[in-house]
């Protein structure tokens, strides 16, 4: 598969990881962003296309514009909104080959309801919970269960769709405001009320091939990479409000072959059993956001894509070609792929705008020791960071600016080269936590009132 041009849909820090790991593959020689970044723009074998609309099938002309069937190349898609909008339908029945499920598979993110629905019936070990499209309904539950709970919008929320909930206060506030003030849109029509469990998070990104016809022929997948931890609180010590994530490490602390053989039993086989029962094409990425409890891993949620900050932590301890990945995804043959990580701890802090996650400016120049960053070892993946229209240089464009990612023989030699790297830039307001990746930084000690993905 010499001279291959592929293409990334999405402009975070997620898509410019995917983007460079593809650009490090002999196989790839153009990888097309679409729409990119500041840092996609001046990666190695990379180009940005901008798109006119946000919606799947003006993306899809964009990318059937670039790549044809024959050209052998294949479509990654980073983000949830286009998938559960359908895009690997259109593009796949246009016969392109995409890394991404069809919006079927897609609604397990897209719908907390679909997705619980999904998991009771095929015994995935999760919280207990009920769904509900009737306010007081959902209020009378929260009464009777009478202590913590969390409160989840149906749909999907750009993160702010998830209340866990101390009291029943607490928790009948964040059902009034997604019903019936409305606050998320439809996004809140329906809620599911769930159980809250105690313990620590992590998150487990996979490979998933699974078409019927691999299922007959017994190559249906779901192939686990090494567990990240994100750190969704803005401040050191996991305090303050919530945010899309702050950085992650890689492998997760804490998380051991007796953990990890029973989230394999308890939570990947059952997942894996019921995308064969239902059907689905999911050829692609799946993210299963676990919690660690006393009584085992429970999950909380599912992605149907790789999670964003953990891909910047991830991606750089892949010992093996990410592009023959994306091959062996489309072309079902993820059981018999050689996955081998490096040795040793990948840690991405991210850097953000000062104000996130409320307001913030915007505009600021980034400023990139390159030598700096280059001598920590570390990889800058931009989010948040555009080109300006003046200069071309790197400005901040969002909350999420950019992480420095980096690897080392331990958590701390990891940590020690990541934030070498972050101080080789600045930019007014950047702002970061600097405990990510020490063991209990993720873990909050006391119960949240508001919570983001
Ligand atoms: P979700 O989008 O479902 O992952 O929820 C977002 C965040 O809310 C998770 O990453 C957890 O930190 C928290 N959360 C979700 N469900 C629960 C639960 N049942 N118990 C405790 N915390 C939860
Ligand atoms: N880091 C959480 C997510 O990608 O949703």
């Amino acid at each position: 598969m010499a001279s291959m041009k592929t293409i990334v849909i999405g402009s975070g820090g997620r898509e410019h990881a995917i983007a460079w790991a593809l650009s490090r593959s002999p196989s790839v020689d153009e990888i097309v962003c679409v729409p990119g970044n500041g840092g996609t723009a001046s990666e190695m074998k990379c180009r940005n296309l901008p798109v006119s609309g946000a919606d799947a099938p003006s993306i899809a002309r964009a990318c059937l514009a670039e790549l044809s069937p024959s050209d052998g190349g294949f479509v990654v898609v980073g983000p949830e909104d286009p998938l559960a909008a359908g895009i690997a339908d259109l593009l796949q029945s246009a016969g392109l080959r995409v890394v991404g499920p069809r919006s079927a598979g897609a609604q397990l993110e897209a719908s907390k309801d679909v997705a619980k629905r999904f998991m009771a019936k095929y015994g995935v070990a999760c919280a207990d919970s009920k769904t509900f499209d009737d306010p007081a309904d959902a209020i009378a539950e929260i009464e009777r269960i009478n202590g913590p709970t969390v409160v989840k919008a149906d749909g999907l929320a750009a993160g702010k769709g998830v209340v866990v909930a101390p009291d029943a206060k607490i928790a009948s506030a964040a059902v009034r405001d997604f019903m019936v003030s409305k606050t998320l849109g439809g996004a809140g029509g329906k809620v599911v009320i769930e159980e809250y469990l105690e313990g620590e998070e992590v998150s487990i990104l996979a490979a998933v091939s699974v078409t019927p016809e691999l299922a007959r022929d017994g190559k249906a997948a779901i192939v686990p990479f090494v567990p990240a931890r994100d750190h969704k609180r803005l401040l050191d010590g996991a305090k303050g409000p919530n945010t899309g994530g702050m950085g992650a490490i890689a492998p997760a602390q804490g998380v051991d072959e007796a953990v990890l053989a029973r989230f394999r039993a308890d939570i990947l086989e059952p997942t894996l059993r019921g995308l064969v029962a239902e059907g689905f094409d999911y050829r692609g990425f799946i993210f299963f956001g676990v919690m660690v409890t006393s009584d085992g891993p429970k999950l909380l949620e599912y992605n149907v894509r790789l999670g964003d900050p953990e891909t910047q932590a991830v991606l750089p301890l892949m010992d093996f070609d990410f592009a023959e990945l994306c091959a062996a995804i489309v072309d079902g043959s993820i059981s018999s792929f050689s996955f081998k990580w490096k040795a040793g701890f990948s840690c991405a802090p991210v850097a953000v705008s000062r104000g996130y996650p409320g307001s913030y400016g915007k505009g600021y120049p980034i400023a990139v020791d390159r030598a700096a960053v280059a001598a920590a070892g570390a990889q800058i993946f931009a989010a948040g960071a555009g080109a300006g229209a003046a200069t071309g240089k790197l400005v901040t464009s969002g909350g999420r600016v950019l992480a420095s990612s980096a690897r080392g023989a331990t958590v701390e030699e990891a940590r020690k080269n990541a934030y070498a790297g972050l101080a080789a830039v600045s930019f007014e307001g950047m702002t970061y936590r600097s405990d990510i990746g020490l063991p209990g930084a993720a873990v909050s000690g006391n119960l949240l009132s508001s919570d983001a993905s």
